[in-house]
């Protein structure tokens, strides 16, 4: 860590952006207004508009390596959750007497369950993998419940690397149609333009909080041009071109003021990257990381949307929650103690889940907003190592003159 990074955090102001885990910073209205303008020249304001084609080509491009704006890999959606619902629906339909399970992790977000739950799956938590952090391929293919699964929904914990082909093969030994929940692993796909399956399908999320946004969206990721016209159907309520109504769809399109966000942010993607891999590099950086306190697990192991502190067990991770908290510094653990201890999923079966639990209480989300300094960055690094620069009762709110702000992210 360099020198002035040292001196910073002895001396400085960390900004209130600290108060809070994530604090979003999309482009700006100046950079959204030839798009609003556009916008107002077609009057055409959603309904897979010339803004979302837009979109589309250049993620395309994006998601192809460069390779080609006409190969067709994703379609967008309103949000993460509307790309889950319409992924299955699309790869298995409905859940029926005889399949009535989800197979799913427990250690994620709650829109996972909520998602397979509307379309009529009762979710069956099954435990995750130590190193991967979500379901084991091999474990999921001898599960002792999946003849009554009707879907298998992995989860890419944090936006780690997604097994493709592990749950390709999955699928095709067993028939069980399996939908990634890849929200968060925006950049993976990007990295590596051959995760995009032919046979399994990933839905993302465009979501504020996410290192790629359109302030609310998503899109599934599937190499199969037939089965995406079918995503793109039952996020347009079912209907064809000729206003029938084929199957139970919904409304789940981007609108085009959100695709005018997304292609902004785009254009500034270059831009973004720099910026999350300098605030890793400064996370990670020398000696004012944390030591005692655990790892720091940052972009590109996980999305930059996240910035990680592994700790080595549940009573070191507490203490280093106890030491942000009095300074004012927000953290989160992003996926609360497991979706088999929340309320709405209390009925819900399980295997035992001593991995999950262990994570739950190991895994601390730490600041990760884009503008962070390095001083910012220093701050909590030091304040994890339980050095208290500058007085131990100042918060971080109110040494930047502001009122400290309430979480606004789930
Ligand atoms: C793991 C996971 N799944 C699903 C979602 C839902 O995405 P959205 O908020 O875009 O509906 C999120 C969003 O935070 C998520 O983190």
């Amino acid at each position: 860590m360099s020198q002035s990074i040292r001196q910073a955090a002895v001396t400085s102001t960390p900004s209130p952006s600290l108060a809070q885990v994530q604090s979003p910073r999309l482009p700006t209205a100046e950079t959204l207004l030839p798009y609003l303008a556009r916008i107002d020249e077609t009057r055409w304001y959603s309904n897979r508009g010339e803004l979302v084609q837009r979109l589309e080509r250049r993620l395309n491009a994006l998601f192809s390596g460069g390779a080609s704006e006409a190969t067709s890999l994703l379609v967008t959606a309103s949000t993460g959750s509307a790309a889950i619902e319409a992924a299955v629906l699309a790869a298995a339909g409905r859940a029926t007497p005889e399949r009535p399970l989800a197979l799913m992790p427990s250690y994620t977000f709650v829109a996972t369950a909520l998602s397979v739950i509307r379309c009529g799956y009762r979710p069956y938590f099954v435990d995750v993998d130590p190193e991967t952090w979500t379901l084991d391929p091999d474990a999921i293919a001898a599960h002792p419940h999946l003849a009554e699964a009707g879907l298998v929904m992995p989860v890419t914990a944090y936006g780690r690397v997604p097994d493709m082909r592990g749950w390709e093969r999955v699928h095709a030994a067993t028939g069980v149609p399996v939908v990634v929940d890849a929200a968060p692993a925006f950049e993976p796909f990007v990295r590596d333009p051959g995760l995009v399956s032919a046979t399994v399908p990933a839905a993302l999320s465009f979501h504020a909080t996410k290192s790629f946004s359109t302030a609310e969206g998503g899109a599934v990721l599937w190499r199969d041009e037939s089965r995406l016209f079918q995503v793109a159907q039952i996020s347009c309520f079912g209907v064809t071109d000729q206003r029938l109504c084929l199957f139970e769809g919904f409304n789940g399109k981007l609108s085009e003021y959100h695709a005018a966000m997304g292609l902004a942010c785009l254009d500034e993607w270059t831009r973004r990257e720099d910026a999350y891999a300098r605030i890793a590099a400064a996370y990670r950086g020398g000696d004012t990381a944390p030591d005692q306190a655990g790892t720091i697990v940052a972009t590109p192991e996980v999305s930059a949307a996240y910035v990680i502190l592994d700790s080595p067990n549940a009573a070191v991770s507490h203490l280093a929650e106890q030491r942000l908290a009095a300074r004012g510094i927000g953290t989160r653990r992003w996926y609360g103690m497991g979706l088999h201890r929340q309320p709405a999923f209390a009925d819900a079966p399980h295997d035992p889940l001593p991995v999950t639990e262990e994570l739950t209480l190991r895994h601390l989300g730490l600041p990760a907003a884009i503008d962070l300094t390095d001083e910012d960055i220093a701050f909590v690094l030091h304040t994890l190592n339980g050095n208290h620069a500058g007085g131990g009762e100042t918060r971080i709110g109110a040494t930047a003159g502001t009122t400290p702000r309430q979480p606004r992210y789930g």
